[in-house]
């Protein structure tokens, strides 16, 4: 009984925890929804290169398309909210991130129906990791999240 009141009492202060944050504003919100497209994309894109899924990886593809045009440029000015001691970088970080994400996701989509080369297909999917975490990098001044 103790450990459910307890349990219940933690689930509580998380939630007004939660509530006590600020709202996002829609640029932040939007933001967020389109990193987490990224994510999800990302995830089945690994997913179907350790599967062996082609379906998978189209998917994948598919999902990191529907973000990719003028997204993360355009974004700019939320980013800069980010990094306000260099605004000017996170603009132009930001479009040069895109541009290569949107390099690499045409090469991986070529090479699914040229080469079928999965080390190749991998070598984009790393490429394109690598772009998110950069970004990340920067913004987050690599500090965990203390959950
Ligand atoms: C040009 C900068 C930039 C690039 C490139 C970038 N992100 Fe982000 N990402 C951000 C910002 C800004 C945030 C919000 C701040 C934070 O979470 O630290 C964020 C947050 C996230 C989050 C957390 C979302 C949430 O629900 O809180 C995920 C997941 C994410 N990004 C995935 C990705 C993936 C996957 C890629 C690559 C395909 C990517 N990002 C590329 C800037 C970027």
């Amino acid at each position: 009984m103790k450990k459910i009141l307890l349990a219940l009492g933690l689930g509580i202060i998380m939630l007004v925890a939660g509530q006590a944050e600020k709202p996002l504003t829609p640029e932040q919100k939007a933001l967020k929804n389109t990193m987490q497209t990224l994510s999800k994309g990302l995830m089945r894109i690994q997913k179907a290169i350790l599967y062996n899924n082609k379906q998978e990886l189209l998917a994948g593809i598919r999902m990191l398309k529907t973000v990719e045009t003028g997204f993360l440029t355009r974004h700019g000015e939320a980013l800069k909210k980010y990094m306000p001691k260099n605004p000017n970088f996170a603009i132009s970080f930001a479009k040069l991130s895109e541009k290569n994400i949107e390099r690499y996701v045409r090469m991986m989509r070529s090479d699914i129906y040229s080469k079928r080369d999965y080390s190749r297909i991998t070598a984009g999917y790393t490429h394109i990791m690598q772009e998110c975490i950069g970004c990340h990098q920067k913004i987050r001044q690599w500090k965990w999240e203390e959950n």
